[in-house]
């Protein structure tokens, strides 16, 4: 059976960042670099590499950086290349013309009605969601091995890691049911869990292939963890309507709205790239020894 291709991605990026304050006053957090690319490129990049074509921005006030970062530099390219400078280092910002939409969330309501004020460019098909400050390090990377996942049992599909179980209450949980390989069905969902009520420790880490029903159950989801609308809490109403799996990430996750998770994927990076690997080794043992 062949299901829908997913050739959408939203981004929702119009939360306040206040975990990297005074940082994220003006500059987007979605916009912090890990080493010397921004965690929104690494996020585009992953979902082209899955066959994605049109990347929809859920933004809001003061993130216009990221509207400028996908768009030409005339100035800049053209002074680059007068000067004799290689400009190709560029070409990932290019976005090709319509494939990139913007629509700007005027409150910061939570992660679901952010996702929900996407409904319209999304339309009637399924659809891939990346939050960017979960930065997923591997390769094939973790969009492409759910659209391989997707493309042999359809429905929606979330991306999970175990977590120690103190931890669960900051994440949306899973309920597990069978597990093979690297998929476990989803019997359940809960929003930031108290720790004895957690049905698991596998936590959703930042990616997500829904389809398009999720929008019409946002449209009337009420307010849950925290005040916010939920992605989770519509997802779970979902459950046993439509098929839900989980997907095990082969590869790294670090979470880059934490302070620490953020220095670690720099290191991570840093140390995984030819051109600096040694220099940081040595200056990272340097620091601690
Ligand atoms: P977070 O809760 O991690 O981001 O949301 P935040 O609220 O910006 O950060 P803190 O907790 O205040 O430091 C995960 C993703 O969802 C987006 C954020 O921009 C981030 O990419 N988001 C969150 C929205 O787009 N709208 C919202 O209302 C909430």
């Amino acid at each position: 059976m062949t299901h829908k291709p997913i050739r959408k991605a939203v981004f929702p990026v119009a939360g306040l960042g206040t975990r990297f304050l005074p940082a994220t006053k003006a500059i987007p957090k979605e916009m912090l670099p890990v080493v010397d690319r921004p965690l929104i490129q690494y996020a585009v990049d992953e979902a082209r590499e899955a066959g994605i074509e049109q990347m929809i921005f859920v933004t809001g006030r003061g993130k216009s950086a990221i509207e400028d970062h996908f768009d030409i530099a005339y100035e800049l390219e053209r002074t680059m290349t007068d000067r004799g400078k290689d400009i190709s280092v560029l070409e990932p910002t290019r976005l090709g013309p319509g494939n990139c939409a913007y629509v700007r969330q005027q409150e910061p309501m939570g992660l679901g009605h952010a996702i929900w004020c996407a409904r319209d460019i999304v339309g009637d098909e399924p659809f891939a969601i990346f939050l960017p400050d979960e930065f997923m390090h591997g390769s094939p990377g973790c969009m492409a091995q759910m659209v391989a996942e997707y493309n042999r049992v359809g429905g929606n599909l979330l991306s999970v890691l175990e977590v120690p179980h103190e931890q669960v209450s900051s994440y949306g949980v899973i309920d597990p049911g069978l597990a093979q390989g690297k998929l476990t069905e989803v019997k359940g969902l809960v929003e930031k869990p108290k720790i004895e009520a957690a049905p698991s420790n596998l936590i959703i880490s930042g990616r997500y292939i829904l389809q398009p029903e999720v929008m019409r159950v946002l449209e009337h989801q009420g307010k849950g963890a925290g005040g916010e609308i939920q992605l989770t809490d519509a997802m779970a109403q979902m459950i046993g309507n439509q098929p839900f799996h989980a997907v095990t990430f082969d590869g790294a996750r670090y979470d880059c709205g934490s302070k620490t998770g953020y220095i670690e994927a720099n290191l991570a990076v840093a140390l995984s790239r030819p051109d600096m690997a040694d220099e940081v080794r040595a200056m990272a043992q340097r620091l601690v020894g």
